[in-house]
């Protein structure tokens, strides 16, 4: 049942992420009421309603590589779903309608929705094992860091490569009991730790952006994190390495049967191979990447980021919407 109509032959343009940025922007108004009320599943809800909705308009073939989950479990938006209308570029696409269901439900800062896509067939569907250990930096890390190397060694080689001392470095990582060595290998190299309570996809952007108090954003996540923070790591000309971590030996032959590497290093190419990747995310909540969505008496204020690979230009677009036509 291909809804594609023969342009296969067509890259994702500059402007698809225009188009993009409305799926994003309406999941984070929808998700909107829900914040600080305490139900993460209502805000991811309403977020996915919206973000399907926008996708359905949007003139391209989308596959969607990274879901909200199988068929099965979770019917809208899941991973091998065809989206868009169709017509124009042939794409793999990833979506986080929220990034941060949980910060969202109880009202804390860093929740993005996010849509990152690529060149049909070069996203890595790294689904089958859910977590990733990931080693995210600027463009400073490039062929400097490694994610074998211990993590004093790497924030050492970083700290050199920016010209800063060891003491001013910080190192965004998820608050995980998983993660307590490796705080403390943090700390003790002289670095500082920021903790995150969820939200990798921000964190690791904040990490290779040059205007962020991020240097680094370290340890396991999401896979499918992972393959979107590919997606802009590409764009701003960063550092990202990942390592599946299955949970245990079934997760781990699951991923090998679906062809995956364990133990295996995947750099930005491995994750995402082609250059030509989009990556859109709004503010759910108030971060250090984006602004959160904002009402102002008769409006609905978003604030988002669009990264493009092809150029590596990175975009600001702030939206007004008219509050009547949305609540
Ligand atoms: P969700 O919003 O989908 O719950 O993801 C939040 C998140 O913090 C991701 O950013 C991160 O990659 C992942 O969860 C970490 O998983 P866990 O909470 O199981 O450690």
């Amino acid at each position: 049942m291909s809804k594609n109509t023969g342009t296969q032959d067509l890259h994702p343009d500059r402007n698809l992420a225009m188009e993009l940025v409305r799926a994003t922007e309406a999941a984070a108004i929808r998700a909107y009421p829900f914040i600080g009320k305490g139900d993460k599943n209502a805000a991811d809800g309403a977020a996915v309603d919206a973000m399907r909705a926008f996708l359905t308009t949007v003139n391209f073939a989308g596959v969607i590589v990274i879901g909200e989950g199988e068929k099965d479990s979770a019917p809208m938006l899941f991973n091998g779903e065809e989206v868009g209308n169709g017509h124009g570029p042939a794409c793999d696409i990833a979506v986080d309608p929220i990034d941060g269901t949980s910060l969202t439900g109880a009202g804390r800062q860093n929740a993005v929705s996010v849509i990152a896509v690529a060149d049909r067939g070069t996203m890595l569907d790294a689904s089958s094992v859910f977590y990733m250990d990931k080693l995210v930096a600027g463009p400073e890390g490039v062929g400097v860091l490694d994610i074998r190397r211990p993590i004093g060694d790497n924030i050492r080689a970083l700290a050199k490569a920016k010209g800063k001392i060891v003491s001013d470095m910080s190192i965004a990582v998820l608050d995980r009991p998983r993660h307590a060595q490796l705080i403390d290998e943090i700390r003790a190299s002289g670095a500082g730790t920021r903790m995150m309570l969820d939200g990798d996809v921000a964190g690791g952007i904040n990490a290779a952006r040059y205007d962020s108090r991020i240097d680094m954003c370290v340890g396991i996540g999401g896979s499918p994190e992972g393959i979107v923070t590919a997606c802009a790591i590409k764009a701003l000309g960063g550092f990202i390495e990942g390592i599946l971590a299955p949970l245990d030996e079934a997760e781990r032959q699951r991923g090998i049967d679906a062809g995956l590497k364990m133990d295996h290093v995947y750099d930005a190419n491995g994750l995402v191979s082609s250059d030509n990747t989009f990556f859109v995310a709004t503010g759910v909540t108030d971060g250090g990447l984006v602004d959160g969505v904002r009402r102002m008496g008769p409006v609905i204020r978003t604030d988002s980021i669009i990264l493009r690979g092809h150029s590596g230009t990175i975009r600001r677009v702030r939206a007004d919407y008219r509050a009547d036509r949305w609540m």
